[in-house]
């Protein structure tokens, strides 16, 4: 079986119980969000039409953006989540993606 990558480091940082979990943490999500909500609003849907709302979207398709961003693979024209992304470890991606996975759209 392919373990993915996030969920790996998230279980060898350990303390995490379950698998579920290691796919990411909420709450460490929620205050990583801080960088976020300039742009994506407060709540992961945004009030400005130039960025996408993030909340509700499923937890692999962020984690998936979030990884192509960071590696150059999806390019934003506005360069802007390019070099956010560009400081996000695998955790913070995992973390980030769970807690705006689990907001309401
Ligand atoms: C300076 C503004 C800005 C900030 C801050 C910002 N983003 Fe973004 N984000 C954007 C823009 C603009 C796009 C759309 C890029 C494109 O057109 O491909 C985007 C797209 C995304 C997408 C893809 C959405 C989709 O539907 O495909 C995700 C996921 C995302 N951002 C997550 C984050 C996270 C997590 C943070 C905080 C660590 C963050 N962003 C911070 C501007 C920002």
């Amino acid at each position: 079986m392919k373990i993915p990558m996030a969920m790996t480091i998230a279980m060898l940082a350990g303390g995490f119980g379950t698998a579920a979990q290691a796919a990411g943490n909420i709450q460490a999500g929620k205050a990583k969000s801080a960088a976020c909500t300039a742009c994506h609003g407060k709540q992961g849907i945004s009030s400005n039409p130039d960025y996408p709302n993030i909340a509700g979207q499923t937890a692999p398709y962020l984690a998936k953006s979030l990884r192509e961003f960071r590696s150059g693979l999806r390019k934003d024209p506005s360069t802007d989540m390019n070099r956010i992304a560009a400081g996000l470890s695998d955790a913070d991606i995992a973390d980030l993606s769970a807690y705006y996975a689990s907001l309401r759209r």
